[in-house]
């Protein structure tokens, strides 16, 4: 796939966070697309979809088709219906089915954070308006999660921190996605998925010479992903979209420009107040710091 750039596709689903229109209903195909890749893992799991009105959801139908064939124990789904009424829907491998409506069951409600405690894996597209409230409560309470988002969600405090730990993902899959809108029909929209349930193999990052630094900060600025250089052992800015194709085995991720730890990498002489990076005066949107792993540059030098 060729390298994803930031454009306004990218940001729309960030926009209705703002705009507090949450109703971005992911296309089956697409559910199909990513959730293929942890097929194994889903055997004997208890799965939650906590934003996910059973009657509309494509996780719903994903999940509860390929019940028998996946191997699940249980399948939970809450939800909000069009017509503003919360429903829960169980299914588990002992046969038991319940519908059932609610007053509410809101990701945030105690029956769902109960769910979230007892489930094995949480799968949804949730609401963009309140996307940091969601992942801080599944990142904190539930074991393993495949989540869809945008790109620009990895600014997250939360999303970052596990990142850089190297205990979350992006997905196996990214790229603009179809979602179904209530009035509008299908939007296309510049999605990935954030998951720890299982690493996805990367190829190395292809990478070039192309050195200059930021005005005010000591790290290389690169706008290309595929100008990254190949041998260079300090820090080096690049494209948010670089989350994407992260390959741990080659590169640590450190963060952002304005992190606190990261402020040592900061240039004396730049008398300016930006937090961002900056280049030839000029601010650089949604940059990343990086750098390769000792271990890895080591290898890449030795001359069999
Ligand atoms: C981005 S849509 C995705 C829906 C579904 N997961 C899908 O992928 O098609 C998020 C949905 O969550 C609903 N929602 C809003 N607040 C919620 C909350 N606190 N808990 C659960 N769902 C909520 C919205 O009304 C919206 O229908």
């Amino acid at each position: 796939m060729a390298d994803p750039v930031i454009d306004t596709r990218l940001e729309s689903l960030d926009k209705a966070r703002t705009a507090q229109d949450d109703e971005f209903f992911t296309d089956l195909y697409d559910v199909g697309d990513e959730l293929q890749h942890y097929e194994e893992y889903f055997e004997n799991k208890f799965v939650f979809c906590n934003c996910d009105y059973y009657e509309t959801s494509a996780f719903f139908t994903y999940f509860n088709d390929s019940f028998e064939r996946l191997g699940l124990r249980k399948l939970v789904c809450m939800g909000v219906s069009p017509s503003g009424e919360w429903h829960m829907f169980i299914r588990s491998n002992d046969g038991m089915l319940i519908k059932k409506q609610l007053d509410y069951c809101g990701f945030e409600s105690d029956i769902s954070i109960a769910a979230l405690q007892r489930c094995d894996v949480v799968v949804t597209n949730p609401p963009f308006s309140i996307y940091r409230d969601f992942i801080e409560l599944v990142i904190d309470n539930a074991p393993h999660y495949i989540v869809l988002g945008t790109i620009l969600k990895c600014k997250l405090g939360k999303i970052m921190e596990k990142m850089r730990q190297e205990k979350c993902y992006t997905g196996h899959t990214h790229g603009t996605l179809n979602f179904h809108r209530p009035d509008e029909g299908k939007k296309k929209v510049f999605a990935c998925w954030y998951q720890n349930v299982k690493k996805p193999i990367r190829n190395l990052v292809n990478v070039n010479e192309g050195l200059r630094e930021y005005d005010n900060f000591h790290v290389l600025s690169i706008d290309r992903l595929r100008d990254i250089p190949s041998d260079y052992e300090g820090v080096i800015g690049v494209p948010i979209t670089y989350c994407t194709i992260h390959n741990d085995i080659q590169f640590n991720i450190l963060g952002f420009s304005y992190d606190p730890h990261l402020q040592y990498l900061k240039k004396k002489t730049y008398k300016g107040k930006q937090r961002d990076p900056v280049q030839d005066g000029k601010v650089k949107f949604a940059r990343i710091f990086i750098q390769y792993k000792k271990k890895y540059l080591e290898t890449q030098r030795i001359d069999f």
